[in-house]
């Protein structure tokens, strides 16, 4: 697991062997201790090399140790074996130094980089924080706010940028191990781990716990290098350890990790006809049409020429195809430079003519949302298009399966689902229709993971996966906010929660039109009326209401709250808005009551994840962790509470159950409050642990 050879004369060189990131396991733990010891006795060598084979340093802790007892020699002694050996050692990275690879590096006294590694300190995006003498090594090294960042967001830098920030002392694009060793020659003998002056940043504490959300990890991050700043080495080592205990056993620890691995379970997708990722092979794209080039279509093609296809973009007419054009190159420079890649030119082009898409091998549709609109598109690219071009739309609530029906090859269309703004949400939602062929799903999810999204494969249904649970939570909200609740008081529930914005907040920025549209098509807006049952249940007008006065939101200057002037941003409460809710509830006879945050967690959340059980039970999404990752990735919902459906399970399902029948006694008018068969069959099996639900849910049960 670590083999120890002499190289150059003098040069005792260290490989660690563990494909394929050669994860630190006790194994290679151990291999670690054996040739460090060695190293350091055999008096032929003067200096150490410690590198990876395979092309890769060390990607960190092994995960899968995670849930198990830990066995092998611990990482602390042996990294301050490494850092207190007389004989100078030198760290070789290439590929990448992760977590506790990078720590595993920093213990050495010198580092040699390949300039394309990647080196980073991922641990709090696990709820962790690196606790092998991280934090107490890199404030030590470059400084306290560069460690801080590092630390508190786990970002990941390229061996040129660790060069600038002081982590390693020289970068290479040669080979790396060569120029290590190289490296290691020209030392003349002993050296010292390099030590600045530290000092704490004011205000950094309170940043960081504001853009947490909640979160505890980049809290104790920052309490760990400001033990750095503050105590003698032995002793912040000490606090780290302290700080890290705490955060192991914690139930954000858990779910942060069940995000991680949920990513990876959501990528092998499956459906009810039985097509899956492992049985349907991609058909490979090159060049894409994106038609309609509004809010979405200019996104999604920044996306994928970033990704690095080459684009076929049309419009309508001359003038919107300029300013998208133009609106594109700035959105595509913006995003290239913070991303530090480069562009090769001429890979989009501009027509306002359908035909331009002939030849490509993807079609992706963002049209008006206008069924009429959609069904003749779709009938035109069936006919100009090449036989086997692939036809999505990024439809938000159409119906795939009749958008299908449209065209020559159903089986060729597939929703591509992406949120706005599509260059940078890291949500697609890939939609089959029944007839939707598995290489065509298999296609769009490999689109979407070129583009860097998170693509989970989901069922057509009104809404899809994503805006069919948020129906009920958002309804919710209004009913709350009629039975006596503010804007302020939902919203405040749901940040305090962890969601950045509350459904209010949300709702003024995207614009209450989008919504108000949505309920006019589906017949439910009444102008004027202020009826609570429609359509044989119970209903809020008060969106429509708002609309109707012309409050459209921050576009408008007013919406749920005041804002200082259209477009701006800061939402202060409007007294002309608790005005008219004390007269909207005496008219409708509404006895204004108080109403808690935990009422508004409830009502909202428990009415959000019992739709989220009722898609589950059709087979609309596959696993709760597809629902999890569509909630985490494209709706806020706070990654250190795993998503709704781990939420659900956190809480524990039988609490869920009884607290649904309790609301849902209160208001038998409110469907989305009935609990989801699925619901109860979970609890009466004894509430299983999430990864069992899926068996659950293929069980065979009777519908009584
Ligand atoms: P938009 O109104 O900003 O843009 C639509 C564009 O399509 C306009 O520029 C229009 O000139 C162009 N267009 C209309 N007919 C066309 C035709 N026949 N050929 C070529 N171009 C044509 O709309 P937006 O917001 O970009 O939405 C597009 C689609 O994406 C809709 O189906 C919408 O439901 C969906 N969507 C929207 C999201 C959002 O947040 N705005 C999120 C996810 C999906």
């Amino acid at each position: 697991m670590a083999a120890l050879t002499r190289v150059s004369g003098s040069v005792g060189l260290i490989s660690l062997l563990n494909p394929p990131v050669n994860a630190l396991s006790a194994a290679v733990r151990q291999g670690i201790v054996d040739t460090v010891r060695r190293a350091v006795s055999d008096p032929q060598v003067k200096s150490v090399v410690i590198c990876g084979q395979n092309g890769v340093f060390c990607g960190g802790a092994d995960i899968k140790e995670f849930g198990g007892h830990m066995s092998g020699p611990p990482l602390v002694p042996i990294f301050n074996t490494i850092e207190a050996a007389d004989k100078p050692v030198v760290a070789a990275i290439e590929g990448s130094a992760l977590g506790g690879g990078l720590e595993l590096a920093l213990a050495c006294h010198y580092r040699i980089t390949q300039s394309k590694a990647r080196l980073g300190l991922p641990e709090v995006s696990l709820g962790l924080l690196p606790a092998a003498g991280g934090t107490q090594r890199l404030p030590r090294l470059i400084g306290v706010p560069a460690a801080l960042d590092l630390i508190t967001t786990g970002r990941h830098l390229t061996g040129a940028e660790a060069l600038k920030l002081g982590i390693v002392d020289q970068v290479t694009d040669q080979n790396t191990v060569e120029a290590a060793v190289k490296f290691a020659l020209s030392i003349p003998s002993g050296c010292n781990i390099c030590r600045l002056h530290l000092s704490e940043r004011p205000g950094v504490m309170q940043r960081v716990k504001k853009s947490a959300h909640g979160a505890i990890a980049p809290v104790a991050c920052v309490q760990a290098v400001q033990a750095a700043a503050t105590l003698p080495f032995t002793q912040g080592m000490q606090r780290e350890q302290e700080l890290m205990a705490t955060l192991f056993g914690s139930g954000q620890a858990r779910a942060l990790q069940y995000c991680f691995f949920s990513q990876r379970v959501v990528s092998k997708w499956s459906s009810p006809s039985g097509s899956r990722w492992d049985t349907s092979k991609p058909k490979p794209v090159t060049k894409v049409g994106v038609i309609g080039l509004g809010t979405m279509g200019r996104g999604i093609t920044v996306a994928l020429a970033l990704a690095g296809l080459s684009v076929v973009a049309v419009e309508t007419q001359q003038q919107q195809m300029m300013a998208a054009q133009h609106a594109v190159s700035g959105m595509l420079e913006r995003t290239a430079r913070r991303r530090g890649v480069s562009l090769v030119g001429d890979q989009i082009r501009y027509s306002v003519e359908l035909e331009a898409v002939a030849d490509v091998e993807l079609v992706i549709e963002a049209v008006f949302e206008d069924m009429a609109l959609k069904e003749k598109l779709f009938k035109q690219l069936s006919t100009l298009c090449k036989a086997d071009t692939l036809l999505c739309s990024n439809t938000s609530s159409l119906d795939i399966d009749h958008l299908a029906s449209q065209t020559h090859s159903p089986q060729l269309v597939v929703g591509m689902h992406f949120f706005a703004p599509a260059h940078v949400m890291k949500l697609l939602e890939v939609v089959y229709g029944p007839r939707s062929a598995p290489q065509a799903v298999a296609t769009a999810m490999e689109l979407g993971k070129r583009m860097g999204k998170v693509s989970v494969a989901v069922g057509n249904c009104s809404g899809f996966v994503g805006n069919r649970m948020l129906m009920p939570y958002v309804e919710e909200a209004s009913f709350l906010v009629e039975e006596g609740a503010s804007p302020e008081i939902v919203d405040r529930a749901l940040e305090e929660f962890g969601f950045p914005m509350g459904v209010f907040r949300m709702s003024d920025l995207s614009g209450l039109d989008v919504g108000w549209k949505v309920r006019k098509a589906r017949g439910l807006v009444e102008p004027g009326q202020m009826s609570r049952v429609r359509q044989g249940r119970r209903y809020s007008p008060l969106g429509d209401l708002l609309c109707e006065q012309g409050r459209f939101g921050q576009k408008t200057g007013r919406g749920w709250y005041l804002y200082d002037s259209a477009g701006s941003r800061e939402a202060q409460p409007d007294p002309w808005l608790q005005s008219f809710l004390e007269e909207y509830r005496a008219r409708q006879g509404l006895v204004s009551r108080r109403i808690d945050s935990q009422e508004v967690l409830e009502r909202c959340l428990y009415a959000l994840i019992n739709e989220g059980f009722n898609i589950l039970q059709e087979g609309i999404a596959a696993g709760p962790e597809d629902i999890d990752m569509i909630y985490v990735f494209g709706y806020g919902f706070p990654r250190h509470r795993g998503g709704p459906m781990f939420y659900a399970s956190q809480v524990g399902l039988a609490q869920v159950l009884q607290r649904l029948e309790h609301y849902q006694q209160l208001h038998p008018d409110i469907p989305h409050l009935r609990p989801s068969s699925l619901l109860r069959r979970l609890v009466s099996s004894g509430s299983p642990r999430i990864q069992r639900w899926r068996e659950i849910i293929r069980m065979p049960h009777s519908s009584l």
